[in-house]
């Protein structure tokens, strides 16, 4: 298979930066409303901001991480802390968030050049940044021509859960950008936004950023893609993943099972799309994968305003697994895995 060069451009915001002493994060949680960056100069509020989704997507919150080592130490001096207590800041980065492998990965990362010094560190978490950057574009390109070579050069209906774009990484994104990528080809005719309850990643993020980019989307509800995929309205699905098993189960955003599942009872491809960074080779399946619970409230309420009953419990997990055997394909940045014909990343 042969791989085009991506002709996607860059977008004109950027999810994760560094101004030379400070993490900047595009709050993500005021999107679409507001375009607001705020600046990181301690471990805490880095933490805060991961778990409060300001920054998140995989690849996205693997490098706030690396940059809050800088953060951690750069406190850690100021404050006069003893080497042990460092440790400790970096731990709380590293553990803000359990699911998305990439948080952890990279943190661990860049934590093995402190002893080399600031520079050294930040140096590191530049380069994986860029890594980061440069691997969406291969992506992109695999996943597209994997696509025309199921689906044939024509315009496709896709359907993407979540937000896996620019907001979730510091390129032109997961399977967003492979959305982005056929449309730069002219093969995309209308992508299908799910939602993506409780928090609308979908509906706020990815169909922000698909009308940046002058791609024709529609929203719809969680509980329409069913029957969008099962009407025929869709020829291929795709989704990110925030930690892919060596088997290839793929925790992703709750609500990707259900997709999985319609897309097999459709007989229309289901790809999952992620760098290597969201491989996890230390587990041979997804059962071994820690989901992530988030509170009641995000059900209960919305933006403030009760939606149940006082006092009413939730069943809140973030992420779900994806058995590999409903997946068509793992794309990487190195290549298409095969995972439901047994192939092992
Ligand atoms: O809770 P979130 O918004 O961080 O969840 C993000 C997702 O599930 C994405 O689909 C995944 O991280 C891939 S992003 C390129």
């Amino acid at each position: 298979m042969t791989s085009s060069l991506n002709s996607v451009s860059s977008p004109s915001f950027k999810a994760v930066d560094w101004d030379g002493s400070s993490l900047i994060l595009l709050d993500q949680t005021l999107l679409p409303g507001e375009e607001k960056y705020n600046a990181y100069s301690d471990a805490a509020s880095i933490v805060d901001a991961i778990q409060r989704l300001v920054v998140r997507g995989a690849p996205a919150i693997g490098v706030a991480g690396a940059f809050g080592v800088v953060i951690a130490m750069d406190e850690a001096e100021r404050l006069a802390l003893p080497a042990s207590q460092w440790d400790r800041l970096i731990d709380s980065i590293r553990d803000a968030r359990p699911t998305a492998v990439n948080l952890a990965w990279a943190v661990e990362r860049v934590r093995k050049f402190v002893p080399q010094g600031r520079e050294a560190v930040l140096g590191e978490a530049l380069k994986l940044a860029e890594e980061e950057r440069l691997s969406a574009s291969r992506m992109s390109a695999i996943g597209a021509d994997w696509i025309y070579s199921r689906l044939g050069k024509k315009p496709l209906n896709l359907l993407t859960h979540c937000n896996t774009g620019s907001l979730a990484t510091t390129g032109s994104g997961t399977a967003l950008g492979v959305v982005k990528e056929l449309h730069a080809r002219g093969f995309v005719r209308e992508v299908f936004a799910d939602e993506t309850r409780p928090l609308l990643q979908g509906s706020r993020l990815t169909a922000w950023e698909l009308a940046k980019s002058g791609i024709p989307y529609r929203i719809l509800a969680d509980g329409a893609a069913a029957m969008a995929i099962l009407g025929g309205k869709i020829d291929a699905a795709l989704i990110g993943a925030d930690r892919i098993a060596r088997n290839g189960d793929t925790a992703n955003k709750i609500g990707s099972l259900g997709v999985a599942l319609a897309c097999r009872e459709a007989g229309i491809p289901f790809l999952v799309v992620a760098p290597e960074s969201t491989v996890d080779r230390g587990i041979p399946d997804g059962g071994e994968i820690h989901i992530e619970m988030r509170a009641d409230e995000e059900l209960a309420f919305f933006r403030g305003i009760p939606v149940a009953p006082p006092g009413a419990r939730a069943y809140n997990p973030a992420f779900d697994v994806t058995p590999a055997r409903f997946i068509s394909a793992v794309i990487t940045d190195i290549k298409a895995y095969e995972v439901s014909k047994g192939e092992k990343l």
